[in-house]
C-alpha cells in the first residue's frame, strides 16, 4: 500500500514558495489537490498551515491536518500538533487504511523525502523567484506512472505538467 505521498507544486528551479505564499495561481493544480488528498492525512510545517489559513482563513475542509512544529504551546483548533516528524512517518507506515499526504514546505518535502513511497508532482513551466524550495531529489530512485500536460488558460496562469512518481523497487 502507497500510504505515504509527497504532493507538490514545483517549479523549473525547484521554487515552492515566495513570503509565505504560492508564486502562481493555478486552478488545476488546486483542484488536483483537493480531488487527491480529500478524506485523508494531509502533514505539514506550520509555516505552510499559517498560508493556508491566511488564503482559505481555515484549515482544509474534509482532511485531518497534521502540524509540525518545535513550539510547545503552539495552537491550531481543528488541527493535530505534532513536534516528532518521524512519528508521523512511523504511524503512516504503519497504518494500512488511512492515506498520508505530505504538503509542505521546504523542511518537511525534505524529511520525507526518504520516506515517501510516492510523488504526485504538479512541474509548473516557468522560472521565478521563491525562498522555499523542493528537495532536489535522485530522480534515477523513482520512476513516472502518468503524465499529463496542462496548458495556460485565464485559470492557470503557466503550462504544467501532473505528474505521478513510483519509488523504484531497490
Ligand atoms: N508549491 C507547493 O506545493 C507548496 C506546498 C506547501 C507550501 N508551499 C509554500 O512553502 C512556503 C512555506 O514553507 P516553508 O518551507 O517556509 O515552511 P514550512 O515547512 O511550511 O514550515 C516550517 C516550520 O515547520 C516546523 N518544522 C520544520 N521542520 C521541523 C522538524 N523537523 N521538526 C519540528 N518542526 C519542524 C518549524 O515550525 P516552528 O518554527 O513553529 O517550530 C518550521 O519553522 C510557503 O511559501 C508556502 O506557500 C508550497
Amino acid at each position: 500500500m502507497r500510504n505515504l505521498a509527497i504532493i507538490a507544486a514545483v517549479s523549473e528551479n525547484r521554487v515552492i514558495g515566495r513570503d509565505n505564499k504560492l508564486p502562481w495561481y493555478l486552478s488545476s493544480d488546486l483542484k488536483r489537490f483537493k480531488q487527491m488528498t480529500i478524506g485523508h492525512t494531509v502533514v505539514m510545517g506550520r509555516k505552510s498551515h499559517e498560508s493556508i489559513l491566511e488564503r482559505l482563513g481555515h484549515p482544509l475542509a474534509g482532511r485531518h491536518s497534521i502540524i509540525i512544529t518545535r513550539q510547545r504551546a503552539y495552537e491550531a483548533p481543528a488541527c493535530e500538533i505534532r513536534s516528532d516528524i518521524d512519528s508521523v512517518f512511523r504511524e503512516a507506515a504503519a497504518n494500512h487504511v488511512r492515506q498520508y499526504f505530505v504538503i509542505g514546505g521546504e523542511a518537511i518535502f525534505d524529511r520525507a523525502l526518504p520516506a515517501a513511497n510516492i510523488m504526485h508532482l504538479t512541474l509548473v513551466h516557468t522560472t521565478c523567484r521563491g525562498d522555499a524550495f523542493f528537495p532536489n531529489y535522485d530522480k534515477s530512485k523513482w520512476d513516472t506512472e502518468k503524465k499529463c500536460f496542462v496548458p495556460k488558460d485565464e485559470r492557470n496562469e503557466y503550462d504544467s505538467t501532473f505528474m505521478t512518481l513510483l519509488r523504484r523497487s531497490s
